[in-house]
């Protein structure tokens, strides 16, 4: 599917329950909230679950497993089977495109001890395995990954009344899939487990399990889990909206002229709130404001007004609490003046697509001065896009910062492959006519 995006003007939404206009659940939660609530005993319910093409690959995966969950509008109610519930399916499990669903499956199977096959689309099987298949072997759990590190991932059975290992475990990337399927396979351990971690990943896994009622300590970049001597408890939550989507519609508002932007219900968890303070820095007006909290995640409300940026650099921690935010970003430099410099952002290269090299293909394609490095991305913006055609290259955050281009461009851009948003963001492009773009 190709859509087309026309230059705009005066983007205006009010984001909250009242105007029913509301962000949809965070991803990275939904696919937790699941998976944990069929490893809990009893029923969970959660609203405001991400109802798209990853998160129903994480349910279809939980009902060949035999878990019963039951999907209303965008209410998920699911029985819990507990950890010693599950048997072994006779097929591979598919995962799809979502990393999330194979790696953090991958922890909870090696948790609950069965024999199982995780497998995915061609795009999964080229992404690294081998980073969390070496935590689990260490651990004690027996799988085995392709020879090029990658999945089918084989789990073997463990024999009943064998704990899995604990101890210290560092990670060698900052990662929350491979940190949360490193916790699930500790939810089996007979010693206390320790993960250091390199940098801030998110950390929506430690705050869940410890709603219920995992005994969890963390210390900055360190996250202790005492063996559970209980099920783990049902859940009961809304979920917050997606700081991910919502990062799209803010820097849409940001680059369209006259525009404005009221999002109520935001997930404002820090580890996920790296792209405001950036764009912050570059000068955005953008208003952020804690005003409860779910399941122990901050959640708020965000005000965003169009802006002139001005280019930065971003390394480090930074990178890390905007791991999918880059390629909203990029567009975001590319209509700011002057030099923005990414680095330390080698992870990129390991998502949904390279995402360093198809960032910089994409939007040179629509006339942005980008810049490839080995680590990250250099952009010479001058506040101005021509526009043209654009592929999401099977990528989703690819298809929609493209179309988010589109909207302050000369031209407009025609986003190639649009249909990729409905991997996490299936209602974005209403979201826009909502916002006022004619579509
Ligand atoms: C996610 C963690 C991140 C992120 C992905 C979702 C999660 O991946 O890119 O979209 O839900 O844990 P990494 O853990 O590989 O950085």
């Amino acid at each position: 599917m190709n859509v087309f995006i026309p230059p705009s003007k005066h983007l205006f939404a009010l984001f909250n329950q009242q105007t029913d206009l509301v962000l949809p659940g965070d991803k990275s939660l939904s696919h937790r909230a699941a998976l944990f609530s069929a490893l809990a005993q009893g029923k969970s319910r959660i609203s405001n679950f991400l109802d798209s093409g990853v998160t129903q690959v994480m349910l279809t995966a939980l009902e060949k497993l035999g878990v019963k969950w039951h999907l209303d509008g965008t209410v998920l109610t699911v029985e819990g089977k507990g950890l010693d519930g599950f048997t072994s399916p006779t097929l591979p499990l598919y995962c799809g495109h979502s990393a999330t669903t194979i790696r953090l499956m991958a922890g909870a199977m090696a948790a609950c001890g069965i024999q199982v096959t995780l497998d995915g689309s061609d795009g999964l099987r080229k992404r690294p395995m081998q980073r969390i298949v070496e935590p689990l072997q260490m651990m004690g759990v027996e799988i085995q990954a392709s020879p090029e590190g990658t999945a089918p991932l084989v789990i073997q059975k463990r024999n009943q009344g064998i704990k899995l290992k604990g101890g210290t475990i560092h990670l060698q990337q900052a990662s929350a899939q491979v940190k949360t399927c490193v916790l699930l396979a500790g939810l089996a351990a007979g010693q206390d487990l320790t993960i250091i971690e390199p940098g801030p990943s998110r950390d929506h896994s430690e705050r869940l399990l410890r709603a219920m009622g995992v005994p969890l300590f963390v210390d900055r970049l360190s996250v202790t889990m005492q063996p559970i001597t209980q099920p783990l408890l049902p859940l009961n939550i809304r979920l917050p909206g997606d700081m991910s989507a919502a990062a799209f519609l803010i820097v849409a508002t940001l680059i369209t002229p006259d525009s404005e932007l009221h999002l109520e219900g935001v997930g404002l968890n820090p580890r996920r709130t790296g792209l405001l303070d950036v764009l912050k820095k570059m000068g955005a007006k953008i208003e952020m404001e804690i005003t409860g909290e779910i399941a122990g995640e901050p959640i708020g409300s965000i005000r965003v007004i169009s802006s002139a940026l001005t280019g930065t650099t971003v390394a480090g921690d930074e990178v890390v609490r905007m791991i999918d935010e880059f390629p909203v970003f990029a567009v975001a430099a590319a209509y700011a003046q002057g030099e923005t410099v990414v680095r330390d952002a080698l992870e990129l290269r390991y998502k949904e697509s390279d995402r360093i090299q198809e960032l910089c293909q994409q939007l040179s394609a629509i006339g942005v001065q980008i810049q490839e490095q080995p680590d990250g991305f250099v952009i010479r913006g001058t506040g101005k896009v021509p526009g043209g055609s654009g592929h999401s290259r099977g990528d989703h955050r690819l298809a929609m910062s493209l179309a988010v281009a589109g909207l302050a461009s000369e031209n407009g851009v025609t986003v190639e492959g649009a249909d990729m948003v409905t991997q996490s963001f299936p209602c974005f492009f209403e979201m826009l006519k909502e916002m006022g773009v004619t579509l």
